[in-house]
């Protein structure tokens, strides 16, 4: 599929009454971390990420009949209160996806959007926000259209344009495993949308991922300025090497059930992505102290105890705690009594392996 594939129709007749739907999408964590971009949000490496349960956004798309066309007209409501800054956001992503859905500009657009976990707390609200929204517009435009779509072309328009919002969101569309970004070792693969991971042994599916909260505020440095920071970084070449390779090793990990070397691929992920960032001109670091203690403390404890336990870090302090749920009862023990102790700093959110998004309306 090329760009041309997915440039779509404008309304011949203004529409009489308000049509809506909804839909709801998960957040997703990246194993092989996206980072750095080039052209319109098209990755610099193959990207690989296992798609979430718990954490999800609910957005409802509504479309109202407008009497002139013109620029978007949005009224953005986000858990219940009206609100302007993402709504700036979500409006100029609108306007830039018009030429797909020619109509958005003939209609007025209501979107209300609430999720199910605090906004900004380390998990990747955008993913899930981009995903559901990108759903919700492709479900819309096939209604007013009368299109009828394989389930399959629908992820795929919507991890297209969910892509066009927040890079990492068009990963959200697929259940369990998904890569993103053309490599010789996923036939199909794509820098333009992400497609599923077909071949995952079982074990996988019993993933867990309990985020460790170390710092809910809002991070100094966002991902697309740590995007730009990889442009002309010293290790740039060397980082898309590494990145293809990992993403190679963790797909035949995944179909073999090699779970020792998914743990190393993906801590040696999360070291390179916090690396890149120190190591860029104008480096920066976002794990904290307490951040670098749980981490280590990770470490050690799979060594002590033999569990089969690691962590991965997205753009931000918070630590993910990976483990099978068979070892549920032990790991969530060395949680509570070793690793985040009295420290009410920290908040534990449980979450694991999912199966994708979901219309509920
Ligand atoms: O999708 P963005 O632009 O928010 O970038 C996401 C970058 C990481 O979360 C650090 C890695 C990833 O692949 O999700």
């Amino acid at each position: 599929m090329t760009n041309s594939d997915f440039t779509g129709f404008r309304l011949t007749t203004a529409i009489h009454q308000e049509v809506s739907v909804s839909w709801q999408s998960p957040s997703n964590i990246a194993l092989v971390k996206y980072w750095g971009k080039t052209g319109q949000q098209l990755p610099v490496n193959p990207s690989l990420s296992m798609t979430l349960s718990k954490a999800y956004t609910q957005t409802k798309l509504t479309a109202l009949p407008r009497a002139t066309e013109g620029e978007i007209e949005l009224d953005f409501w986000f858990e219940g209160s009206q609100n302007p800054a993402f709504g700036h956001r979500i409006s100029n992503f609108l306007q830039s996806v018009t030429q797909i859905f020619p109509w958005l500009v003939q209609v007025n657009l209501k979107i209300e959007s609430q999720n199910t976990f605090p906004h900004s707390a380390g998990i990747a609200s955008s993913a899930s926000a981009f995903s559901a929204l990108a759903l919700c517009l492709c479900s819309l435009d096939a209604d007013l259209f009368g299109i009828l779509h394989v389930e399959n072309e629908l992820r795929t328009k919507a991890s297209y344009i969910a892509r066009l919002g927040s890079g990492s969101a068009c990963r959200s569309l697929f259940p369990g495993f998904a890569v993103w970004g053309a490599t010789k070792a996923l036939s199909g693969s794509s820098n333009l949308f992400a497609v599923s991971v077909a071949e995952t042994h079982p074990v996988f599916e019993t993933l867990c991922d309990t985020i460790i909260l170390v710092n809910k505020k809002e991070k100094l440095i966002s991902s697309s300025e740590g995007h730009k920071r990889m442009i002309g970084h010293p290790f740039a070449q060397a980082r898309v090497k590494q990145a293809k390779k990992n993403t190679a090793d963790l797909l035949e990990a995944l179909k073999i059930g090699d779970k020792q070397t998914f743990i190393r691929i993906v801590e040696n992920e999360a070291f390179t992505l916090h690396s890149l960032m120190m190591t860029s001109d104008q480096g920066f670091m976002l794990m904290l102290p307490e951040t670098v203690r749980i981490i280590a403390r990770i470490q050690e404890l799979r060594q002590e105890t033999g569990l089969d336990i690691c962590f991965t870090l997205d753009a931000g302090p918070n630590v993910h705690l990976l483990y099978f749920k068979e070892q549920f009862e032990q790991v969530n023990k060395l949680i509570v009594e070793d690793l985040v102790k009295n420290d009410k700093q920290n908040m534990l959110i449980y979450d694991s392996f999912g199966f994708g998004p979901v219309k509920v309306g």
